[in-house]
């Protein structure tokens, strides 16, 4: 599967080949299978044919330059809020302290399901108003990225279809009202400035990590840097990287779901390596509904394979996964 590194990339890991979803195929049979296929071997794919054009990623890629052109102290004054919406600055995710040195060399940028103060949910973890910057300083900003939030959930939904299929339940077991009906969709922009990423010093864009959720639809632009590992338990570590596909998602599954198959589906160990060039990515981050319990699907378990991992409510577990891997909001009042 795997072919030899280009002279673009940083250091000599080789090049993963992903399956490919066509999700504008009418053969839904043979995309559950490649879709399964990779679930059970990288838990990673690309999804082409989406319904998000080009023309409108583009624009969002370009918006997003926009928002991290801005002064710091711009920035700054959208710092990330305790409901986890707006900008965290470089080094504010931490994602693997064993490995690093500090934190993350990226800047990103938190945009949840959008509440009004006044709405009951907004009490819930996770849910409220977002931050925007001023429509003065950056028009259309906000329009934009609330189109892609509903547009990417759209995308999730189609494939979280598959995955059910794939792991032999009803095709709508997760797009259902208390699972995808409400979910906790996080859109993060990110930046990765021009460093280079030092792996035996412990100096990454982002450290080693898998995502917390369902499934995350990631959009890059052309610069590589996403590299993921097949069996975190190898010793040393084999590194590939997962090139840029223009106008794809790149999928991965979450924690969650590994959670919920009890390890037929595995989330995948991931971080990005920067080779010098400035690199900008989109992440979205599905996750259920605050309530939803996961817990061993009937599929997943058997008298010999009994559940690995406890029942867990997905508002509980991301607080925690989250806590665990951001700075302390007070470590940023201190120092002002
Ligand atoms: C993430 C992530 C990869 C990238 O944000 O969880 O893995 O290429 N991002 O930015
Ligand atoms: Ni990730």
């Amino acid at each position: 599967m795997s072919g030899k590194s280009s002279a673009q990339l940083a250091e000599s890991a080789s090049v993963s080949a992903l399956n490919c979803i066509d999700l504008s195929s009418p053969d839904i049979q043979s995309s559950v299978s490649l879709l399964k296929q990779a679930c059970l071997d990288t838990g990673f794919f690309y999804v082409i044919n989406h319904g998000i054009g080009i023309e409108f990623m583009d624009e969002v890629f370009l918006q997003s330059k926009r928002f991290f052109d801005l002064p710091m102290e711009e920035k700054m004054k959208l710092l990330r809020n305790e409901k986890h919406r707006g900008y965290t600055p470089v080094f504010d995710e931490h994602l693997d302290p064993v490995n690093q040195i500090h934190g993350d060399y990226k800047e990103g940028y938190y945009i949840g399901i959008e509440l009004s103060e006044d709405d009951p949910d907004a009490q819930k973890p996770f849910y409220g108003p977002n931050l925007w910057p001023r429509a003065d300083i950056l028009p259309a900003w906000r329009e934009t990225m609330e189109k892609y939030h509903q547009k990417a959930l759209e995308v999730a939904k189609t494939v979280s279809r598959l995955i059910a299929q794939a792991l032999d339940l009803k095709f709508d077991f997760f797009d259902q009202s208390e699972m995808l009906g409400k979910p906790i969709a996080v859109l993060r922009l990110l930046h990765y400035a021009d460093e280079v990423s030092e792996p035996a010093k412990g100096i990454f864009g982002a450290g080693a990590h898998s995502d917390f959720g369902l499934i995350t639809l990631l959009a890059t632009d052309d610069v590589v840097g996403l590299q993921i590992c097949r069996d975190k338990d190898a010793n040393p570590q084999i590194w590939e990287y997962v090139p840029p596909l223009k106008g794809a998602f790149i999928v991965n599954l979450g924690d969650m779901l590994e959670r919920w198959s009890n390890c037929t589906f595995r989330s995948t160990l991931h971080r990005v390596v920067c080779t010098g060039r400035e690199r900008y990515s989109i992440a979205y981050f599905v996750e259920p509904n605050h309530d939803c319990i996961v817990e061993c699907l009937p599929t997943c378990q058997s008298q010999k394979n009994p559940p690995m991992f406890p029942p867990i409510k997905c508002q509980d577990y991301l607080q925690m996964r989250y806590k665990d891997t951001h700075n302390d909001l007070n470590s940023y009042r201190v120092s002002k």
